[in-house]
């Protein structure tokens, strides 16, 4: 049986559920997919720290022992920020390896270069887990829009916040107490202010945008405003009147042709879809011209939803590679 090998750029709570999902189902991708995945490199910036036991000696701090792995085929790449993200994932495609990212950060700003350097080398890049965690959002608006054309998306993107805005509401948590709960159970970013300030659920939406309209508004012309606005008084004050808080990302094509996005904090009454969406939960709902409003819910952080459903990227692109479709 032949074996794939790849790489996982990134060994912490995302590269780590991809390691133990892998491990934990490799008979059943096996069987399913006809091929033996191996772990053959795992980048770090500290190598000196086991984090899994047994995985010493599949770690470096250096990405050219990444490259030089021979007969590598996929990187998983789940690291922080733009840079160097991107390099490593060029490098990757470069050499013919498929790439499967959650870096937002970088997918928001680069996606679309990284997409068309990937088609012209025949290889493929799996970004699911760069939105809403576990939720398929990306490969339900890429089937949605084989058909359909998507005139609006709006939706909860970011765990953290509706965990944080939820357990300030449901449990009277101050804002940091929620904050370093979140960051405990590795909702947060490397970085929180990138969830509090609402920075995360923009590069998610433009990723959106990207893959709805094939566009992006100008970054400049987005207005966005994070839950650090909130204070536990108003959390309080909105309750008794039977109102919750969501943080809420937005964008649609206009009539005219003009893309405009937002995001910021809502106000929501019992009636509004969003007002039960509670803890790590994201939403996202998409108005089409033939199925009308589609909506669709999950966990939106986290360790084994943001790998699964890296993983499976994996088994559909090898799946696609070998010319089937898989399900699992
Ligand atoms: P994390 O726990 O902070 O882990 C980041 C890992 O990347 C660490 O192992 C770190 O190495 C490594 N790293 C960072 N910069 C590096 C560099 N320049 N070179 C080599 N290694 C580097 O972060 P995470 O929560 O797993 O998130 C990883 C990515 O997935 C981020 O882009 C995040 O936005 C995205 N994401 C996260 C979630 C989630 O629920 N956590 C969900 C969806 C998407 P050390 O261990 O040596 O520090
Ligand atoms: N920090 C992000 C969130 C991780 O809380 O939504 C998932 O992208």
């Amino acid at each position: 049986m032949a074996t794939i090998k790849a790489a996982i750029l990134g060994f912490g709570t995302v590269g780590q559920g991809i390691y133990h999902i892998l491990n934990e189902k490799r008979e059943e991708l096996r069987e399913k997919l006809g091929v033996e995945l191996e772990v053959a490199k795992i980048l770090v910036t500290d190598a000196s720290r086991e984090r899994v036991p047994g995985t010493k000696h599949l770690m470096t701090e250096n990405i050219d022992d990444v490259f030089e792995e021979t007969g590598l085929q996929v990187v998983f790449e789940a690291i922080v920020n733009e840079e160097p993200a991107y390099s490593y994932l060029k490098c990757a495609v470069e050499n013919k390896c498929h790439v499967i990212t959650a870096n937002k950060v970088m997918f928001a700003k680069r996606g679309e270069e990284l997409q068309a350097l990937a088609k012209a080398n025949g290889v493929f890049v799996g970004y699911e887990a760069s939105v809403a965690g576990g939720v398929p959002i990306i490969k339900t608006m890429k089937n949605i829009l084989l058909v359909n054309d998507v005139s609006r998306v709006q939706g909860i993107l970011n765990g953290t916040t509706n965990y944080i805005l939820t357990k300030m509401r449901a449990e009277g948590w101050s804002f940091e107490h929620a904050l370093l709960e979140a960051q405990r159970l590795g909702y947060a970013e490397a970085d929180p202010f990138n969830d509090v300030s609402g920075q995360d659920a923009f590069k998610k939406l433009m990723i959106l945008s990207s893959l709805a309209f094939g566009e992006q508004p100008d970054w400049a012309d987005v207005e966005v405003i994070g839950i650090d606005t909130i204070s536990s008084e108003q959390v309080a004050a909105a309750t008794e009147k039977g109102l919750r808080y969501r943080h809420v990302a937005e964008v649609e094509k206009r009539e005219d042709g003009t893309i405009y996005g937002k995001v910021a904090p809502l106000l929501v009454d019992a009636e509004h879809p969003l007002y039960p969406v509670d803890d790590v939960f994201n939403a996202v709902a998409m108005e089409t011209n033939y199925i009308g409003t589609l909506s669709i819910t999950g966990p939106g952080a986290g360790m084994y939803p943001t790998a699964s459903v890296m993983v499976e990227d994996y088994a559909e692109i090898i799946g696609k590679r070998a010319g089937f479709v898989v399900t699992i």
